[in-house]
C-alpha cells in the first residue's frame, strides 16, 4: 500500500502546480486525475457522442482505454493508446470534462485505475473527489481552493503568457459555472471530506502552500 496525499478543489485553485511540487519534493508520482476525465471527453468529443444518452456514453467507453505514463517524471495520459496530454488542455475539453465527469458510467471507468495507482505507489493524487470517494483512507488529505476572483485572475494570466487572447469575465463566469456543475453533481460532488485540511491559497505562494502540506505530512 503506497502512501497516499489527496488534494481535492475547484478549478483553478492550483492543484496541479503545487500537487507536482509536493510530489517531487517526496519522490512521490503526481497524479492528475482530471487529465483522465479531459481525456474521456476528448474521446467523446471526437466520436461526437450524444452525451444526454447515458447508454450511448457506455457503449462508447467500451472502445476507449485510459491510462497513463510517465516520461521524464511527468505524467502523459494516453486514449486508446494515443498521448493526448496536449490536446487536452482547452476549455473546450476543459468544460466537456466537467460535463461528462458526472455520468456514472465514466466515474466508474476511472475509479480502478486511480486506486490501483494509490496502492501501488505513494502518490499525491488532484481532483474533485479523491479524499471522499477514491482514497478515503488517504494518510493526508488536503481541500485546496481560492476565490473565484483569484482563480479567474491567474487563469488569465496563464493564458495572457502563452499568447492567448482571454477575457477575464469570460473566464469569471466559466469558473463560476464549473464550480456549481463539480459541485452540485449526484455523484461523488466536489466536497471537502471531514477530515482534510482546508488550505485557502488566495493569499499565499505557491511556495507558501507546498511548505504547509511538507509541514502537514511531518507532523503525520
Ligand atoms: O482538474 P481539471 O480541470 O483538469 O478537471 C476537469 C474536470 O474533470 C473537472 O471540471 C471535473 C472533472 N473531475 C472530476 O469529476 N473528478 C476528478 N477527480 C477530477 C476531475
Amino acid at each position: 500500500m503506497g502512501y497516499n496525499i489527496a488534494i481535492d478543489g475547484p478549478a483553478g485553485a492550483g492543484k496541479s502546480t503545487i500537487a507536482k511540487l509536493a510530489a517531487k519534493e517526496l519522490s512521490f508520482i503526481y497524479v492528475d486525475t482530471g487529465a483522465m476525465y479531459r481525456a474521456i471527453a476528448l474521446g467523446l468529443l471526437k466520436t461526437g457522442t450524444d452525451t444526454s444518452d447515458e447508454n450511448a456514453v457506455k457503449r462508447q467507453l467500451q472502445d476507449m482505454s485510459v491510462s497513463i505514463k510517465y516520461v521524464d517524471g511527468e505524467q502523459r495520459v494516453l486514449l486508446n493508446g494515443e498521448d493526448v496530454s496536449g490536446l487536452i488542455r482547452t476549455e473546450e475539453v476543459g468544460n466537456m470534462a466537467s460535463r461528462t465527469s458526472a455520468i456514472p458510467c465514466v466515474r466508474e471507468k476511472l475509479l480502478e485505475l486511480q486506486q490501483t495507482l494509490a496502492k501501488e505507489h505513494d502518490v499525491v493524487m488532484d481532483g474533485r473527489d479523491i479524499g471522499t470517494n477514491i482514497l478515503p483512507n488517504a494518510e493526508l488529505k488536503i481541500y485546496l481552493t481560492a476565490s473565484v476572483d483569484t482563480r479567474a485572475e491567474r487563469r488569465y494570466k496563464e493564458l495572457c503568457e502563452k499568447g492567448q487572447s482571454c477575457d477575464l469575465e469570460a473566464i469569471r463566469n466559466d469558473i463560476t459555472k464549473r464550480d456549481d456543475q463539480d459541485m452540485h453533481r449526484a455523484i461523488a460532488p466536489l466536497c471537502q471530506a471531514k477530515d482534510a485540511v482546508y488550505l485557502d491559497s488566495s493569499h499565499m505562494t505557491i511556495e507558501e502552500v507546498v511548505d504547509r502540506i511538507m509541514e502537514l505530512r511531518k507532523a503525520r
